[in-house]
């Protein structure tokens, strides 16, 4: 299967439409149109995806002279909680380093129960962007930037 079509089933199993967090497809295929902006797809024996079995979590990230921002992350609801996110998140940690990066960074709805996971990898809060986000119920939500020095 194509990156693309593995990375979307991921992201339509993953994401409650509630929160409107999710890309579309076409969102996803112009981001990564773009030379800076990559995906990282596991399998679920946490190990990277080979393309053949389909995916189990994925990461988007951009790469930004200096930094790099993980752009979205996500894994099959019954494949979590065996350390999937974590090692995406630290592949992404890896490369971004290998690449010239001193530091990494993401942005979460305020309240996203991922916050003790990025927590677990070294992430700490450095900004809140207030109402940022909307709920399909119309509800408000903070946006908080978080960092981790490489
Ligand atoms: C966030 C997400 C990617 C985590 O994936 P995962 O494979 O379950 O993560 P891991 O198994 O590596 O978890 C690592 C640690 O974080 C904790 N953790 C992960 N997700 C958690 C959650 N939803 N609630 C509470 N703790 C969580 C685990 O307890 C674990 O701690 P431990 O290693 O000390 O036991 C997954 O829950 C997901 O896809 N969520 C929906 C999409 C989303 O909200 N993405 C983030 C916004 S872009």
């Amino acid at each position: 299967m194509e990156q693309l079509d593995q990375l979307m089933a991921v992201m339509e199993a993953a994401f409650d439409p509630h929160w409107r967090e999710a890309w579309t497809r076409q969102q996803v295929a112009n981001s990564l149109a773009m030379p800076h902006t990559y995906a990282i797809l596991a399998d679920a024996s946490v190990k990277l995806a080979n393309g053949s079995d389909p995916a189990a979590g994925f990461i988007l990230a951009r790469r930004a002279p200096g930094e790099e921002e993980l752009l979205l992350i996500g894994v099959r609801p019954e494949m979590r909680g065996r350390g999937l996110g974590r090692f995406l998140i630290e592949t992404f940690a890896r490369r971004a380093r290998d690449g010239g990066a001193d530091r990494v960074f993401l942005e979460m709805r305020a309240n996203n129960p991922a916050e003790s996971l990025y927590r677990a990898c070294g992430f700490e809060p450095i900004g809140r962007r207030p109402a940022y986000y909307r709920t399909l119920d119309g509800a408000k939500l903070d946006a908080i930037t978080f960092a981790r020095k490489l």
